[in-house]
This record gives structure tokens, sequence and C-alpha cells, in this order.
């Protein structure tokens, strides 16, 4: 599948690239420079001992029939505001955690209850907008090799656009698990602050989540 992420030169969006590409996908990893996005995209590949593509974020959206967002909080709406035309009739995989620094172990609900939601409001009923990610550190993806025992919930109002999503879940190693409609993000987004409070109350850096009493044959 053809693949863009917007800010993939950054912790989370590299190692998503990596694996995807890894896993066989025509990955474009997008900066606001689009020099940068070229450069990261080159090292990349080596890694990947496959090509990844890179240039600006408006050439990852173009280049990808599903395009991932990868940025931080803060530039979440004047990001897809610049690039909301492109992303018409696409699949967007928000990955955004509306953390407000520096209380970032604090859940924080934005205005529009989710980030995820705050796009799909954003960017209207052409882009169907799902919601996954939000759990798994960039430290474990950076790894390709590394296997990481981590669930991933997966919210998009389409099943057709959940089932991709959780498909392309797996191709990153992980198992993704339906969390149903959109509206759930908020659910999603919310925990993330205690995965981080998690983290410092046991020093720990990659404290994750995985259900139980999933039969096998549903994953
Ligand atoms: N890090 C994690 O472990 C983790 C885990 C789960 C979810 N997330 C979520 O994933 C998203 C990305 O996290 P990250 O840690 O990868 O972030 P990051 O490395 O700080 O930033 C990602 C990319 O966003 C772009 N960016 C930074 N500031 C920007 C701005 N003001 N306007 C537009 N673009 C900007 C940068 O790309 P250019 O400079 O090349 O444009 C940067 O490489 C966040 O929403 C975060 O909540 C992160």
């Amino acid at each position: 599948m053809k693949i863009g992420i917007i800010g993939g030169t950054g912790r989370e969006g590299k190692g998503i690239a990596l694996r995807w590409a890894r896993a066989g996908h025509d990955v474009t990893i997008g900066s606001r420079d689009g020099e940068r996005g070229r450069q990261k995209a080159s090292e990349l590949s080596q890694t990947a001992a496959r090509p990844i593509a890179g240039g600006s974020n408006t050439d990852a959206v173009a280049a990808g029939e599903v395009v991932l967002l990868s940025v931080p909080y803060g530039a979440h709406a004047s990001t897809l505001t610049g690039l909301a035309e492109g992303l018409s009739g696409k699949i967007l995989i928000d990955i955004t955690v509306p953390l407000k620094p520096p209380k970032v172990r604090r859940v924080q609900l934005p205005d529009g209850q989710a980030a995820a939601l705050e796009a799909q409001a954003l960017l209207g009923d052409t882009v169907h907008v799902a919601a996954a990610l939000h759990h798994v550190s960039s430290a474990l993806l950076a790894d390709p090799d590394r296997e990481i025992a981590c669930d991933v919930l997966v919210c998009a109002d389409k099943k057709t656009v959940r089932d991709t999503v959780i498909e392309l879940i797996g191709d990153l190693g992980l198992r993704g698990l339906t969390a149903d409609s959109l509206a759930n993000a908020v659910a999603l987004e919310s925990l993330t602050p205690v995965l981080l409070q998690l983290n410092k109350a046991y020093g720990a850096g990659e404290v994750g989540v995985r259900f139980t009493g999933i039969p096998e044959s549903s994953e």
C-alpha cells in the first residue's frame, strides 16, 4: 500500500516508516522542510534495505492512499488545515495525544474532547479519520527487529476503515484491536498520560497495554 507520514521525520514517525517499509509498503515521509524529509528518508532507506521516499508534508499526503499524522498536538490543527484538500477521500490515521506540557502525566481533554475528533471536524466527512497507536512508545518502534508486546486499539466510524488500519497495525508487528467508533478516541488518547505516569512511578520507559481474554481466532 502507498502510505504517507506527515511529520515522518520525528521520533514516532521514523519507526513506523521503517517497519511499514520492511513489510513491503511504499512509504513517503513528510516534513515542513522538503529537503529535511528527503534527507531523513535517505537515512531510513539504508536501515530498511528498501527505498523510503521523502519530501514535504504535502508530498507525503499526495503520495499516500493512507496517511498517518505524527506531529505534536500543538501543531495538530495548523498542520491539518494546510493539508486538508489533499487528504480528501483518504484514510487519515491520527496518532496524536493531546498532551499539554508541562503536565504531560495528567489527562487534559482538548476543546473537541479528542484530537482525532477535532481532526474529523476540521477535515469534514470526505476524510476517513482513524485513531490509533497512542500507547506505543517511539523507543520500541525505533528498532524494527524488536518484538513489541503491546496491543493497539483502533477507532474509526467505518468498519472498512478500522479493518484497513488494523491490518496495517499488524504489519508493524503489533496486534490491532477494534475499539469501535471515533468517539471512543477520547478513551484512547486519555490513557497515554496515565502510561507516562506509570513510566515515572516505576522507573520504566516503555509501559504499554496488552488486553487479555480475546480469543486468538479474533486477532
Ligand atoms: N513519542 C512517542 O513515544 C509517542 C507515542 C504515542 C503517540 N505519540 C504521538 O505522536 C505524535 C508525534 O510524536 P513524536 O514524539 O514523534 O513528536 P516529535 O518527534 O516531537 O515531532 C514529530 C515531527 O513533527 C514535526 N513538528 C514538530 N513541531 C512542529 C510544528 N510546530 N508544526 C508542524 N510540524 C511540527 C517535526 O517534523 P519537521 O520538523 O520535519 O517538520 C517532527 O519531526 C504526537 O502527537 C504524539 O502525541 C508519540
